[in-house]
């Protein structure tokens, strides 16, 4: 009968052939195992019961659905169940269980019908169907023991990969440390001895050098010396004709000069002799004068601290040394004063040479009215030299000076006419 059902089938090419996997197959993939195409139909043993399934379709009226994982899992149910004889299950794992009786089934897409029937089991399918259960099991099992070793081996092999890094990289930072360091005690040696190479090498070039610059240094001293020797000829020779014409130039001038000194000379000797002479002429009306005044007994006397002899005596060192006590002197008719450690400026000097006294240089001055009054040096004046300050604007500046008492400048003036300060 199962043999003929096979045959019909085949022969009508109605349905298709039923799936060895339907009731094997766990949860609600379980309905794509049954039901490979919509119009799929087979069988299935339960516990010695053959029950019949038929994809997209459904028994309208049944019980309230229970829940059952898969297609086994509600002809279980229905296996167990005493009044059950067909049931409807969903993908959607539920299970709604018939009677005896069961209407038309209606066309659902998503359900399939079991039937139960009184066939007698197939050992040859039911065993297939265990051996691929087990199979798939089996093979279920072994992939996941192989996931699980994959995982486990992977795991391992990260652990001894990170520990073959970690080791790796110590060993490189070690290595590269003693390289390093290595490396580094070469490179010092090297430069080291890199140094004391270019250290004999610069030394050996110093020397040479320091010779080839003794050389150029003798050649150049020897140049120098040379250029020296010419131009200190050159020199020689410029000096010698700036010195012959220096000495042409002042040989000439000299002489030039020396015309006109004794130009200048005689001239003023002319002029000494022309003044003597009008002074002398003055002098002797003077003292025709006086000796006429005296005669008659009212003439020119000159005062007593002229004729004092602790100022006349010696007058070159008694008139300023302190034995004197007069400051004013009437000589020849003029009254003067005495102004003793100054030098006087302004006036124009006469030398007066050969007197016998300040006194006598006094008198000489008295008769000139053009002179101012008399200096003069102990020191010089007991030769007999004193000197007369001539007008240039009626005014002798004097100013202290503070010598050796022989050397001392004093001045003896005629304060009608000269002002002095
Ligand atoms: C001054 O000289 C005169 C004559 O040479 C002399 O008689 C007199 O004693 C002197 N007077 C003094 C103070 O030295
Ligand atoms: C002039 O100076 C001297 C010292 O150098 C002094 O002894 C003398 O008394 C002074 N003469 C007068 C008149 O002050």
């Amino acid at each position: 009968m199962h043999f003929t059902f096979y045959l019909l089938v085949t022969l009508l090419g109605v349905g298709t052939t039923a799936s060895a996997t339907c009731f094997t197959t766990a949860g609600p993939a379980s309905f794509k195992a049954c039901c490979p195409t919509p119009q799929s139909s087979g069988k299935g043993t339960i516990s010695g019961v053959v029950f019949k399934y038929t994809c997209g379709q459904f028994f309208n009226g049944g019980e309230s659905p229970i829940s059952a994982s898969s297609v086994k899992e509600c002809a279980e149910e229905c296996q167990k169940t005493p009044h059950c004889n067909s049931a409807s299950w969903s993908a959607k794992q539920k299970c709604s269980l018939l009677g005896e009786k069961y209407p038309a089934p209606m066309k659902v897409g998503s359900w399939l019908t079991l039937q139960k029937t009184a066939e007698e089991p197939d050992p040859e399918q039911d065993c297939k169907e265990l051996v691929d259960a087990a199979k798939r099991e089996a093979e279920s099992k072994c992939t996941t023991e192989k996931d699980r070793l994959q995982r486990e081996g992977e795991t391992q092999c990260r652990t001894e990969k990170d520990t073959a890094l970690t080791n790796a990289n110590t060993q490189c930072q070690k290595d590269k440390d003693t390289a390093l360091t290595n490396a580094n005690a070469q490179c010092q040696k090297d430069k080291d001895a890199a140094l004391a190479n270019a250290n004999s090498q610069c030394a050996a070039e110093k020397d040479k050098l320091r010779a080839e610059a003794d050389t150029d240094a003798q050649q150049a001293q020897s140049q120098c010396t040379t250029e020296k020797d010419q131009l200190r000829q050159q020199a020689d020779t410029v000096r010698t004709q700036c010195q012959s014409e220096k000495d042409t130039a002042l040989t000439n001038s000299n002489s030039q000069c020396t015309t006109e000194k004794d130009q200048l000379r005689q001239q003023l000797a002319d002029a000494a002799r022309q003044r003597d002479t009008e002074r002398d002429g003055l002098q002797k009306q003077l003292k025709d004068a006086q000796d006429k005044a005296g005669a008659s007994g009212g003439g020119i006397t000159d005062s007593a601290s002229a004729q004092d002899s602790a100022c006349i005596n010696n007058s070159w060192n008694s008139l300023c040394s302190g034995s004197c006590g007069h400051d004013t002197f009437t000589v020849g008719g003029v009254e003067f004063k005495r102004k003793c450690n100054v030098s006087t400026r302004d006036g124009r000097e006469e030398q007066w040479y050969d007197r016998s006294s300040v006194m006598d240089c006094v008198r000489e001055c008295a008769g000139i009215k053009a002179c101012l009054g008399v200096g003069w040096i102990a020191s010089q004046g007991v030769k007999g030299h004193c000197h007369a300050h001539m007008t240039v604007s009626g005014r002798l500046r004097t100013t202290p000076s503070r010598g050796h008492p022989l050397n001392e400048h004093h001045l003896i003036y005629v304060p009608t006419r000269a002002s002095v300060w």
